[in-house]
């Protein structure tokens, strides 16, 4: 996975050709959640996420994150308003959009070894053993697990079970790959160099990305776009762009545009909080 070179947003030698924009991939149409208990969430969201991007929502516990990715995972419906999926209603497209989800947790069978957890949804979807088997392989080469398949998920540091847990997102092509706060439990290092890989990931199998998070670094590292989010109630308030020419590595995360954007989101996140509580 560290054999690709790290991506550059915008090759600063190479004059930008106006590039046709890319399709919707995702479309939130004014969806709000009330829950049932009369919790209210989020209040109506409109946000149009495009093919091949990589979008974090980002803001503090309790402003919605889980909600909204949820809804557009399909795990709950809106209250009101609707979702589309490559520009068809998700509730139809949902059955042929392959589409992922990664939570914080790795949730893996600890019965099973490394191999098996990744080729479980292959096997409930019916695909023959030797065609998983071989899918399951390549996944596990391609996040670094290549002599891991044997081991049980219990023998490996949290960083390699996320992996897995990523293999096992990956393992049915999805064109959205859908993450909670992905790697919230890991030590900042490891994150760090999880962080990294993802971008690999992404770049390498041309997905369409929503990442939560509330970490404003892991944000402004990874995304070409953070969507601000403030608590009490639930909802969006703003839509920043994170654009560079810089190389998203080490280097990077001390240089000063990183500074810049990670200040930015600070006082934003800081001036909703403030607007929160008056
Ligand atoms: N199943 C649920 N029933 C009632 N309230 C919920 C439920 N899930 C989340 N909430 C509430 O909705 C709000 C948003 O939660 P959530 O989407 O989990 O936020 P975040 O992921 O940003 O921390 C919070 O006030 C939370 O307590
Ligand atoms: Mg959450």
């Amino acid at each position: 996975m560290s054999s690709t070179s790290r991506i550059t947003l915008i090759n600063p030698d190479r004059p930008r050709a106006p590039q046709p924009a890319a399709l919707p991939a995702i479309e939130v149409l004014s969806a709000e959640k009330i829950y049932p208990n009369g919790t209210r969430a989020l209040l109506p969201v409109d946000l149009t996420i495009r093919q091949g991007e990589f979008v974090s929502l980002l803001g503090p516990s309790g402003c919605g994150k889980s909600t909204l990715l949820k809804m557009i995972a399909g795990l709950i419906e809106p209250s009101d308003g609707k979702l589309m999926l490559f520009r068809r209603d998700r509730r139809e497209s949902q059955r042929d959009v392959p589409l992922s989800f990664v939570f914080q947790e790795a949730t893996l069978m600890p019965w099973s070894n490394v191999h098996k957890n990744v080729r479980l949804p292959l096997d409930l979807a019916g695909v023959l053993r030797a065609e998983a088997d071989t899918r399951v392989r390549e996944i596990l080469e391609l996040v670094g697990l290549e002599k891991f398949g044997h081991v049980l998920p219990r023998e490996l540091s949290g960083g390699m079970q996320m992996r897995v847990s990523i293999a096992r997102g990956l393992v049915t092509r999805p064109k959205v790959l859908l993450m909670d706060e992905p790697f919230g439990a890991l030590d900042e290092i490891t994150r760090n160099k999880l962080d990294s890989d993802l971008l690999d990931l992404w770049q390498e199998q041309k997905l369409t990305v929503v990442f939560v998070t509330h970490s404003i670094q892991e944000a402004v590292f990874l995304s070409q776009r953070v969507i601000m989010m403030a608590a009490r109630p639930g909802r969006v308030v703003d839509d920043i762009r994170i654009e560079t020419t810089l190389t998203r590595d080490d280097d990077f995360r001390v240089s000063q545009p990183f500074t810049h954007y990670a200040q930015q989101l600070q006082r934003g996140l800081f001036a909703a909080s403030q607007e929160s509580k008056s």
